[in-house]
């Protein structure tokens, strides 16, 4: 089914399916035909769903949001990570109103409600010659209507439904993901990082707290790089830059200087 909808960057044309392989896939496919930027591919179920770092991203059929946009921004291609940070300051504003959840951002964009998380992203992109970037496909899935989670999730997943005790019409939570999302998408375009590093530093669940990277530096994060980098101060009084991977916070509260 095409639904189609006038007047907007995000969401204009949206491909709701049923079970995908992963819509990642299917939106790769309609943006190397020349898909519009703002072309979304929805699907009820993915048989192999992608997450970051080449893990798998589970879901339970018809209880969550899973949508792929096509992004096509005139920025080079070293800044198509930058999307992810987009996408997760508009997805806690869409959480905050739509459903008046208080969601916060993990480094560099999982979407947390306490230490569980609810929302993941996924930028994939494709240059069109060195250094330029053809397009980006960003992957968003996020935790709707489960009521449990199977393991491996169980004690670190969590949903909208599990946090308000409300079920939520998916496609309504898209339409607010796919608004506010127009909104940030569209400052990014106009001023780069630097319109939402402040709303990012804000929302931000990392900053203040200490961190261990995915090869073993740890030091308390303390700023977010025009970039994208996450800045961390360690115990020797360096500032490392973390551009990429994973990181794992300490309890709140545990930061020593
Ligand atoms: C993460 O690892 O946190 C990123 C998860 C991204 C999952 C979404 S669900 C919709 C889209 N299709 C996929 O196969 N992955 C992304």
């Amino acid at each position: 089914m095409i639904l189609r909808e006038p007047l907007r960057r995000l969401g204009h044309t949206i491909h709701a399916l049923g079970t995908v392989d992963s819509t990642q896939v299917e939106a790769s496919r309609l943006a190397a035909a020349g898909a519009p930027e703002g072309t979304v591919v929805t699907a009820s179920h993915q048989t192999e769903g992608r997450g970051r770092r080449g893990r798998q991203w589970l879901d339970a059929e018809g209880e969550c949001l899973l949508m792929s946009i096509v992004l096509r921004p005139a920025v080079p291609s070293g800044h198509a990570p930058q999307l992810s940070l987009v996408g997760a300051v508009a997805m806690v504003d869409a959480l905050t109103t739509s459903v008046g959840l208080r969601a916060a951002i993990r480094w560099p964009n999982d979407v947390l409600v306490g230490e569980r998380k609810i929302c993941g992203m996924l930028p994939a992109a494709v240059t069109s010659a060195p250094g330029a970037l053809g397009h980006v496909i960003l992957g968003i899935g996020l935790n709707v209507n489960q009521s449990t989670f199977p393991e491996p999730l169980r004690n670190i997943a969590t949903s909208v439904r599990i946090e308000t005790g409300r079920v939520i019409l998916v496609a309504k939570m898209m339409e607010s993901v796919l608004a506010t999302l127009d909104r940030w998408y569209t400052r990014f375009l106009a001023s780069g990082v630097d319109g939402l590093r402040e709303a990012w530093l804000e929302r931000s669940e990392t900053i203040g707290r200490r961190v261990t990277t995915g090869d073993g530096r740890e030091g308390v994060a303390v700023d977010l790089a025009a970039d994208g980098a996450l800045v961390l101060r360690t115990d020797i009084g360096e500032t490392l830059r973390i551009l990429a991977g994973d990181v794992t916070m300490e309890a709140a509260g545990a930061a020593r200087h």
